[in-house]
């Protein structure tokens, strides 16, 4: 099979395309073969060496995919050969096939095609849980997202809404909060023009946001730390500003609210119930048109590279696939 390979940490155009090893499903593994795979912020970290995991090379990087499954392991009962599904792979995705265990595998609603799907799982699952497990969003409140027009901040404000939200999205130009405002946001802040904390008063009456979202860390969490409401909660989520950073606790004190982690990776695997019935309301509003995936562009498997290195340079919006599969 074709796959996209890394074969040393390195920038996104070290990938290259080459003919390699069909994969084995495991006991407990599905074989799928992929038609599209969702780029995400964790393909700009694995390919460098700079992720949580560092597979052995050669490896794809491509941790989504959306395809048809075309073996099963012994041990696989929920699943057959023929079925639409969606999946979480790590990595591996940016092939033509990838073997994958059974519980990071979903059915794919007939709402939705290849692209959308290779686009939805990571994103959405990761804001649903965020906004519900994390911070019990609900109707009325002010939900702040940082990185609005991004990958899981975008899935974000579309959540918000469907939950009944007031939702101020935050971005870095004109261009990204137009996508967020075409998603459902009541408000807009440029934080590359605008002080967040200052626009997060005066939209709030002075009181600040109950949920703030915050996908990005570094100078953003700073000020959205002091833009937060009494008994609000700040969700960290993510750094893909590239700084961890860190906290005066007595700013939590003062509001009585909480800092809350997100993990949804972890959380998927050790509730696997409460995650499937994410998936179910998520499913249901997507049918119902209440969630739009917005793909902004589509490449070729053997253009991945460019995909990764769009989003690591902070140009995409939406979410980016890798069509595998015309
Ligand atoms: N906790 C979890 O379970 C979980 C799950 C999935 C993803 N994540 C994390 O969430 C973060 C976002 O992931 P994503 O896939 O949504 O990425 P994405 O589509 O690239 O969105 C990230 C957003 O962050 C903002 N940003 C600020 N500084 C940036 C920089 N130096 N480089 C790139 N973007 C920058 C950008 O918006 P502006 O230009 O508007 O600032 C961008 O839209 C990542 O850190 C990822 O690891 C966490």
């Amino acid at each position: 099979m074709k796959a996209l390979l890394c074969k040393a940490f390195g920038p996104a155009d070290t990938l290259i395309l080459e003919e390699t090893d069909n994969p084995h499903p495991k006991a407990n593994e599905v074989l799928i073969d992929v038609h599209a795979a969702g780029v995400n912020f964790p393909d700009t970290l694995i390919i460098e060496g700079k992720y949580q995991f560092k597979p052995p090379f050669p490896f794809a990087p491509g941790g989504e995919v959306a395809g048809v499954v075309s073996a099963v392991g012994e041990k696989v009962s929920h699943l057959q050969v023929g079925a639409r599904v969606m999946a979480l792979t790590g990595w591996g995705g940016f092939a033509e096939q990838v073997a994958v265990p059974a519980y990071n595998v979903l059915s794919m609603p007939d709402s939705m095609d290849f692209i959308n799907a290779a686009a939805f799982g990571m994103t959405y699952g990761t804001s649903m849980h965020a906004l519900s497990q994390r911070a019990d969003l609900q109707p009325g409140e002010t939900l702040l997202v940082l990185g609005a027009s991004g990958g899981v901040g975008l899935a974000a404000v579309e959540i918000g809404k469907a939950m009944g939200a007031r939702v101020i999205a935050a971005a870095s130009s004109a261009a990204k909060l137009d996508v967020a405002k075409q998603a459902g946001a009541d408000e807009l802040i440029d934080y590359s023009t605008q002080s967040l904390k200052d626009e997060v008063k005066r939209l709030t009456n002075g009181q600040g946001a109950d949920v703030i979202y915050d996908p990005v860390g570094g100078d953003l969490f700073d000020q959205a730390a002091r833009s937060i409401a009494w008994n609000g909660r700040l969700l960290v989520v993510g750094f893909a500003s590239g700084r961890i950073p860190e906290l005066p606790v007595n700013l939590m004190l003062l509001k009585g609210a909480a800092v809350v982690g997100v993990f949804w990776g972890s959380f998927a695997q050790r509730h696997p119930a409460d995650n499937a019935a994410n998936f179910a309301q998520l499913f249901a509003w997507h049918a119902a048109g209440k969630l739009k995936p917005l793909v902004s562009e589509t490449f070729a498997l053997a253009n991945g590279g460019a995909a990764i290195d769009a989003l690591a340079q902070r140009k995409a919006v939406g979410k980016l696939v890798v069509q595998v599969v015309d």
